[in-house]
């Protein structure tokens, strides 16, 4: 990047203090230190005048907002994985380049979703509240008191088996899991025999089979309400399901139905439909012990974070140096 011009970039949420001592480093950028979210009409006002925008997945930079942007707008550089809050075709059309942050955040998303299936099958939330907010209730040890199921021995039916799932599956076999998986096609012999996993073509198929799933594919318009009320019935009474990916993938309000008429045993969410907001019969559900509920947190580690900066700027310097920024994501 020439050190004639430095582009001006708008950040629109708090980073860790490293990533934005770089930034400012490097750019002429705009930071967000109180970590204020920002209205649509702070993003539109800033499109309008910067250079990069650098949104989270709680900024929606749709159609919309992008009609905004002026022409000296030409890099959104995702803070984030996922791009699904991101409308990258209408960005495309405006000749707007796209970029994320894969790769950072795969393992410790895959270490929350084991967190939360050990959390829904072994109560771990409802223990942990009993000795905070009624220290009196525990009598002491008992045969038959606080009894989970058992996961060594059981089945994972993984949907979508990218890198977040694959190193899903990776912990679930080191936690004595046979490894099932449901994706747009099979992953490669070495990773499958690595693994031990079974490919399942029909997503039906494996959710009867399964006792616990998995949702790790990305939300597109294509995965909305993939897991439906109708595939939803299909799993069985015993069977718990752990969401680390996005919210839409599963049709909540079937899922509520089903938990809450014992058709499906148990779920551990970190990702809800209408984030942040919470439907409060999942609130219920929880104080019940039948869900874990996560604030989606999946990513949020202090290593991680600073991974994410690190690919931002990675990205931002590629671009303005001339060249096709590593995690371009394409239209
Ligand atoms: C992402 O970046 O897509 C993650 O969901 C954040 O946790």
């Amino acid at each position: 990047m020439t050190a004639k011009k430095r582009p001006r970039v708008y950040i629109t949420r708090k980073l860790p203090d490293a990533v934005e001592t770089r930034m400012r480093e490097l750019f002429d950028a705009e930071l967000n230190i109180d970590d204020r979210p920002r209205s649509r009409e702070e993003l539109a006002a800033a499109m309008a005048s910067v250079d990069v925008l650098v949104p989270t997945i709680a900024d929606k930079i749709d159609a919309e907002l992008l009609a905004s942007a002026g022409p000296q707008l030409k890099l959104i550089a995702g803070f984030s994985n996922g791009t699904d809050h991101i409308d990258v075709d209408a960005a495309a059309e405006k000749g707007i380049t796209v970029t994320n942050t894969p790769n950072v955040l795969t393992e410790d998303t895959a270490d929350m979703t084991m967190a939360l299936i050990l959390a829904v099958n072994r109560r771990l939330a409802e223990g942990s509240r009993i000795l905070t907010d009624n220290p009196g209730d525990w009598a002491g040890w008992s045969p038959t008191w606080m009894l989970g199921r058992r996961i060594w021995g059981k089945r994972i039916g993984i949907i979508g088996m990218g890198r977040i799932g694959t190193a899903v599956a990776r912990r679930a076999k080191a936690f004595g899991l046979s490894i099932h998986y449901h994706n747009r096609k099979p992953v490669n012999q070495a990773t499958e025999s690595e693994l031990e996993a079974t490919y399942w073509d029909s997503l039906d198929q494996m959710l009867a089979r399964v006792d616990i799933v998995s949702v790790n594919c990305p939300s597109t318009p294509g995965t909305f309400h993939l897991v439906s009320a109708r595939r939803l019935a299909l799993m069985q009474p015993t069977a718990i399901i752990v969401n680390t990916a996005r919210g839409d993938i599963i049709d909540e309000m079937a899922m509520i139905k089903l938990l809450r008429e014992d058709k499906i045993a148990g779920a551990g969410l970190d990702v809800y439909q209408n984030e942040p907001a919470i439907n409060p019969k999942l609130v219920k559900l929880a104080n019940e012990g039948k869900v874990v509920l996560l604030p989606h947190m999946g990513s949020a580690t202090i290593e991680g974070r600073i991974d994410m900066g690190d690919k931002v700027i990675i990205n931002i310097r590629a671009f303005f140096d001339g060249h096709r920024p590593p995690n371009r994501v394409l239209p």
